[in-house]
């Protein structure tokens, strides 16, 4: 068998094959496309952790990200330490919990004001109305983005992480996206500059370090790349795991009826949607020196992708993975990464999908969604839904 992140049968159940990569090669070559993979859970974990080994900076997506972009702004997920560190506490000096936990009211009445036309009209579609605008609306709001722009700047967001079927090469709309999106992000900042307002942009001017020799800030370009990557990390994935949950509920009344009687097994469940169906499926790594695995060795400057997807599945870390148990204890979990790349925003999502979702089940107790009309989207790493439709039962 074949892991090929691009077809669109592998973005629909990458399950399947996953599993026959944990038994049969938990070591894969994909010749073609030039990578190697790891998929058990005990050789996923301290391969993200080790950093040293598995770099980032070639990006942690597949395809190869034009390293000309990389050095104008740069991005902390696609830098190894130092220059990740830096960059990681300048951000955190101004990301700070109270921030994020200042949001909850927003959120909130964001929620409710998306889900009261759906409640009236008994349904609609969740990701169109629900799981994309909310995270949007968060994102924006936090970064100091105007209301007048942030639909556009969705769109790109979206498109730029577009992919065709059975193919790395990056689609030119995909391309010219990211370009308008990364233009929009330098006028913000000259506009901004000039005329600040309280968004996270701003103070992010300010932020500031003590090193050895004196004081360090972010640039203008690293501004630029932190707002970029906030915008597709922020919003992509927190909509994924929104719409993933509503489906998983709708398939498993029983475990969305266990949660309804008890709002304090939701923190629970959502780490078990996370596991269960991870919208990052993978995070690309660059080897730096020979490795060996199950006896082959892969080369040093090879790429190899650590499966998240196949590790939450893996038979031998979790009993009977493929169901859905809300009450399952998750020890460590890998939906958010780990090591220095741990997710940044993953207490901002927790935050969003919790109240979303308890907003949600306030309006909707019991629901149907309609299967045959979902479909997914097709990105590279990030797994989940275009279109979810649904219907009070
Ligand atoms: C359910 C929602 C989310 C999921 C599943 C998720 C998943 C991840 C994963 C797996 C990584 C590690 C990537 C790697 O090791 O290569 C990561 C990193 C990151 N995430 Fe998230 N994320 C989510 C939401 C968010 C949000 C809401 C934000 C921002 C507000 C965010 C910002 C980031 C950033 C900045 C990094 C890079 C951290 C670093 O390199 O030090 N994420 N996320």
């Amino acid at each position: 068998m074949e892991l090929n992140p691009f077809s669109y049968e592998f973005q629909e159940n990458p399950y399947p094959i996953y599993r026959w990569l944990r038994d049969h090669e938990p070591l894969h070559r994909n010749e073609q496309l030039q990578f190697w993979a790891l998929s058990r859970f005990r050789d996923v974990l301290p391969s993200l952790v080790d950093w040293g080994t598995y770099s980032s900076s070639e990006g942690v997506v597949l395809e190869r990200l034009d390293p000309k972009m990389l050095e104008a702004t740069p991005m902390m997920i696609s830098l190894d330490p130092p220059r990740h560190d830096r960059l990681r506490k300048l951000v955190s000096r101004v990301f700070t919990p109270r921030r994020v936990e200042s949001l909850e009211p927003f959120v909130r009445a964001t929620a409710v004001r998306l889900l009261e036309p759906l409640a009236a009209e008994g349904g609609g579609d969740f990701v169109k109305d629900f799981s994309t605008p909310l995270p949007m609306e968060v994102i924006f709001t936090l970064l100091g983005v105007p209301d007048a722009d942030r639909r556009q700047l969705r769109e790109w967001t979206d498109l730029a992480l577009e992919r065709d079927p059975d193919t790395p090469a990056i689609p030119a709309r995909a391309l010219e996206a990211s370009l308008l999106q990364m233009r929009y992000w330098y006028e913000l900042l000259g506009e901004l500059r000039r005329r600040p307002n309280d968004g996270l942009m701003c103070s992010l001017f300010e932020a500031e370090l003590e090193t050895d020799g004196g004081t360090t800030r972010l640039t203008d370009g690293e501004i630029i790349g932190f707002c970029s990557l906030l915008g597709a990390a922020g919003n992509e994935t927190t909509t994924k795991l929104l719409a993933n949950a509503a489906v998983l509920f709708a398939r498993h009344p029983g475990e969305y009826r266990k949660v309804l009687a008890d709002p304090a097994r939701l923190p629970g469940a959502i780490e078990e949607i996370l596991r269960h169906s991870s919208p990052a499926q993978y995070a690309a790594r660059t080897v730096m020196r020979d490795v060996e695995w199950y006896g082959q060795t892969v080369p040093q400057g090879a790429r190899i992708l650590l499966l998240i997807g196949s590790a939450n599945h893996d038979e031998r870390e979790y009993r009977d993975p493929d169901r859905f148990d809300v009450d399952r204890q998750i020890p460590e979990p890998l939906g958010f990464g780990q090591g220095v790349h741990f997710c940044l925003g993953a207490s901002l999502a927790r935050l969003e999908t919790r109240v979303a979702l308890e907003e949600f089940a306030r309006r909707f107790p019991r629901y149907t969604v309609d299967e045959n009309g979902c479909r997914r989207v097709h990105m590279s790493n990030v797994h989940g839904f275009a279109s979810v439709p649904f219907a009070r039962a």
